[in-house]
């Protein structure tokens, strides 16, 4: 027999029937079946997406490329290349920029209403603006066959890695950006249209300080309900150095401004300037624990009824500038809220003892008001008009006293949230019609993260793996009941409506405040119709409601890295108490330790738990035992059954370890033993980024030389699911937290052969499907299977890409 076939023989017969437990564990979303995902080969440094709704066309803006992808059909992407010519990429370079940024990095893609798609890049720091004709999907060119540019200075930053912002207003397009080769210019500024009518903010550190551009909006009037004939406005998120603390340390804050959209600038004072530029500072502050979190990462724009602009409400991601740890929040804000503090008094910038005693008096017409039909009666038609006294103070005056306030939604440890999308639901609960919000939330390390939000309470739903944790999450859009998730090199389409979305017990019982429940009998995830016995819903969710949980022993040699699962299931951060040690580290609310002489001891996962004024909830509790390094990992359970289980996962486990170690012997007998692929000890490591836990190189004949279980250096031993590859039989312990391999169910071109595995829209079968159908016995079996933490992570899967 060959190793291969051995190997290969081995994994069927072991890997197969153990899938199907994957099912039923907590948290394992591989969502394989409801995942699309396109080829873009050679596409790199996507940045923008403009989306055609008609059509379903979403175009792309990348490193030297635009890409048309049809969202509804996987058909073939075409691009357009729109490159630098050489010497112009050269001369960039001897000004001292790398040769990578002196590509043209496509930033802005707006359609211009005319079959015409507005398209500007960086074009090595000399940013430049293209017309994209769509019917024809080619740059527009000039008669000697080159593209048909203009400047984008202004429109496009000239730093490829630069926050930006752009939004087209009435075929007009309004930016936030960098306007100098430097990067020291900020600008919020009109930048398309009557040329008189190109106006922008005052260069002051009043008006923007070291700002990062985030997000934008535009909020148009109700057409046909507005009577006091406002103004449309266009919103800008940011966050800034504030000026008006004296600090040692620069403190940052986010911002909202505001302009509008007939403002033309003043005659004589601030004249080709916003009149009406007013900003006021966000405040994300969880009450209970007095915790800022003062650095904006993302906004998303929701009309809360649609059709209804002043339904309006800002969803914004924040951390904090201050915390070691990582950490995200979520808050929201209104738009009735923003007009509030724009409407309340100015903040007073100049301090001088005079002003500090008697604030200058706010002149009338009120600085940065819009125009409105009131104004208009008054003779101020055009901001041209306003008077010179009010146009000084509104140059003096571009912030407001009050902030605009609010508590988080949500507030997680251990993750970076980078892109945000909102959808809202209502649930009848008995009588009542709640409003259910579901937060789609982007990671810096590829992942969605479902969460929903019904009243106070939040609630973790889903932590899909989509791309690999190198490719963080920089656009979402939301489209016809999916989202469109885009990383950098990646894009993936999944649906975000149903319950149907929440292929498990566990999943679907945290899915609960969004009306739906977990149908036995069909096995699958359905919208209550009736209000349902508790019987139903609580035989898997119980779990995780539970504050006193049972402590799970783990006997573990030194050397060993552990991780220790603990499900964050309201809005209020999880923390560890563990022994004193520094070989721990947090992947989102679970916590991984290596094991050393110092790790014996008992770890227990405490949550705050939204409007309780209990004290905190332990969630899962852990006692590591260190153990002599022998080979064997037992487990002290009290239950007989549990041991039962245990009982038969150590046959599977001395099963595949017999069958490995006879396809080794084998191996090695042929070969002399040299057959190590170093390609599977870097993916592990690439699993697990450990700055105090250095990984020791692998021998080179991993099988043979340690004891089985210690040896596994790069794997993780893991509630969840270990981190291993799903090339080694990984996508038993595919993982719903920590860092994960790319290689999840989404890359089914990867999976060796012989596994059967359906296409991503299918329906998941397998030989795997074939244990579940053994009945309820084994069903619970497997529950219980699922409860064995450290069986479930111990590393079985010693199969190697390379000999296969
Ligand atoms: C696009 O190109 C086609 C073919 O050259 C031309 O007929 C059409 O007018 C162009 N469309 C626009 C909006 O320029
Ligand atoms: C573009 O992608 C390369 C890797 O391919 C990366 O090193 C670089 O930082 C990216 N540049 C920007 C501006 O995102
Ligand atoms: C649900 O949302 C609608 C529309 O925004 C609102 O009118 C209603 O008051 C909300 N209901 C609750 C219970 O918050
Ligand atoms: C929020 O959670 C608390 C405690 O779990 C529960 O009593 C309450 O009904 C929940 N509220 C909603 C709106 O679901
Ligand atoms: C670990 O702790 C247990 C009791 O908690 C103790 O019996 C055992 O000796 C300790 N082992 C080591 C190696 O320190």
């Amino acid at each position: 027999m060959k190793p291969a076939t051995c190997l290969l023989a081995t994994l069927l017969a072991l890997c197969l029937p153990l899938r199907s437990w994957t099912a039923a564990l907590p948290g394992h979303e591989v969502a394989s079946f409801m995942v699309t995902q396109w080829e873009l080969d050679d596409v790199a440094n996507i940045s923008t997406f403009l989306l055609d709704r008609e059509s379903g066309i979403l175009y792309l803006g990348a490193r030297d490329m635009i890409v048309a992808v049809d969202t509804t059909n996987k058909l073939k992407s075409p691009k357009i290349v729109w490159n630098v010519p050489e010497e112009k990429s050269k001369s960039c370079v001897t000004k001292g920029k790398t040769e990578a940024d002196c590509n043209n990095y496509i930033r802005l893609l707006e359609f211009l209403g005319d079959g015409r798609i507005y398209a500007c890049g960086t074009y090595a720091f000399d940013p430049q603006c293209a017309f994209v004709n769509i019917s024809t999907f080619s740059l527009e060119k000039l008669e000697d066959g080159k593209e048909k540019m203009e400047t984008g200075k202004g429109k496009c930053p000239f730093e490829p890695s630069q926050h930006y912002t752009a939004v087209m207003a009435g075929g007009i397009l309004y930016t936030a950006t960098t306007s100098n080769f430097l990067g020291t210019l900020f600008d919020i500024s009109r930048v398309t249209g009557i040329e008189q009518e190109r106006i922008r903010t005052e260069r002051s550190i009043n008006w923007l300080s070291d700002p990062e551009f985030i997000s934008s909006a535009f909020i148009q009037e109700d057409q046909k309900n507005n009577p006091t004939g406002e103004d449309d406005k266009i919103y800008f998120f940011f966050t800034e150095v504030a000026k008006e603390y004296d600090l040692y340390t620069k403190v940052k804050v986010p911002r909202v401004a505001r302009v509008c959209k007939s403002d033309v600038g003043g005659m004589k004072t601030l004249q080709r300037r916003w009149t009406t530029f007013l900003k006021a500072q966000l405040v994300c502050e969880d009450r209970g624990s007095r915790q800022r979190f003062n650095i904006l990462t993302d906004v998303f724009t929701k009309q809360h009824t649609p059709g209804d602009p002043s339904s309006t409400h800002f969803y914004g991601i924040f951390t904090s500038q201050w915390e070691r740890e990582e950490m995200s929040a979520v808050c929201v804000y209104s738009l009735e809220d923003i007009t509030k503090v724009m409407d309340g008094p100015f903040k007073e910038l100049k301090k001088t003892c005079e002003n500090w005693m008697n604030p200058e008096p706010v002149p009338t017409p009120r600085p940065g008001q819009c125009l409105n039909s009131a104004l208009k009666a008054e003779g101020y038609d055009s901001s041209l008009k306003l008077p010179d006294k009010v146009l000084t103070f509104m140059r003096d005056h571009p912030l407001m006293e009050n902030s605009v306030v609010s508590a988080p939604l949500l507030v997680r440890s251990g993750v970076t949230y980078t892109k945000l999308a909102v959808t809202l639901t209502s649930v009848s609960n008995g009588n009542r019609k709640l409003n259910a919000t579901v937060l789609h939330l982007g990671t810096d390390h590829g992942e969605l993260h479902r969460i929903a939000v019904v009243g106070p309470n939040a609630t973790l739903l889903q932590e899909l793996p989509l791309f690999p944790a190198s490719e963080p999450i920089n656009n979402i859009l939301l489209y016809k009941d999916e989202a469109l998730v885009g990383s950098p090199y990646s894009l993936v389409k999944l649906r975000t409506e149903g319950c149907s979305l929440y292929t498990t017990c566990e999943v679907c019982a945290r899915a609960r405040s969004l009306g739906c429940v977990w149908r036995q009998k069909e096995a699958a995830c359905g919208l209550a119709i009736t209000e349902l016995g508790e019987d139903s819903i609580s035989r898997c969710g119980r779990s995780e409601d539970s504050c006193s949980p049972e402590i799970k022993e783990l006997h573990v040699a030194e050397g060993l890295h552990v991780m220790l699962p603990c499900v964050q299931v309201s809005p209020r951060p999880c923390h560890w108490q563990h022994p004193p040690q520094r070989h721990t580290r947090r992947h989102l609310s679970d916590l991984e330790v290596r094991v050393t002489s110092e790790s014996n001891g008992t770890y227990v996962c405490f949550c705050e738990e939204a409007g309780r004024e209990q004290p905190d909830c332990p969630r899962a509790a852990y006692r590591i035992l260190l153990q002599e390094s022998s080979a064997t990992l037992s487990i002290k359970q009290a239950s007989s059954r549990q041991f039962m289980v245990g009982y038969i996962m150590f046959l599977f486990i001395g099963a595949l370890l017999g069958s490995l170690l006879m396809c080794l012997l084998h191996r090695r007998f042929k070969r002399g033993g040299s057959g190590h692929s170093s390609s599977t000890s870097e993916k592990g490591r690439d699993l697990l980024p450990s700055s105090d836990t250095p990984q020791s190189p692998s021998s080179a004949s991993m099988f043979s030389d340690a004891p089985p279980f210690t040896e596994k250096r790069n794997g993780t031993l893991n509630g969840h699911g270990g981190h291993i590859p799903e090339r080694k039989c990984g996508y038993i312990f595919a993982n719903s937290s920590g860092h994960k391999l790319h290689d999840t169910s989404v890359h089914l071109g990867e999976e060796f052969p012989g596994r059967e595995r359906a296409g991503p829209e299918g329906e998941e079968e397998g030989l795997g499907d074939g244990l579940s159908e053994l009945g309820d016995g084994l069903g619970g079996l497997e529950e219980e299977l699922a409860k064995l933490h450290v069986l479930r992570g111990a590393p079985l899967a010693q199969c190697e890409e390379s000999s296969i």
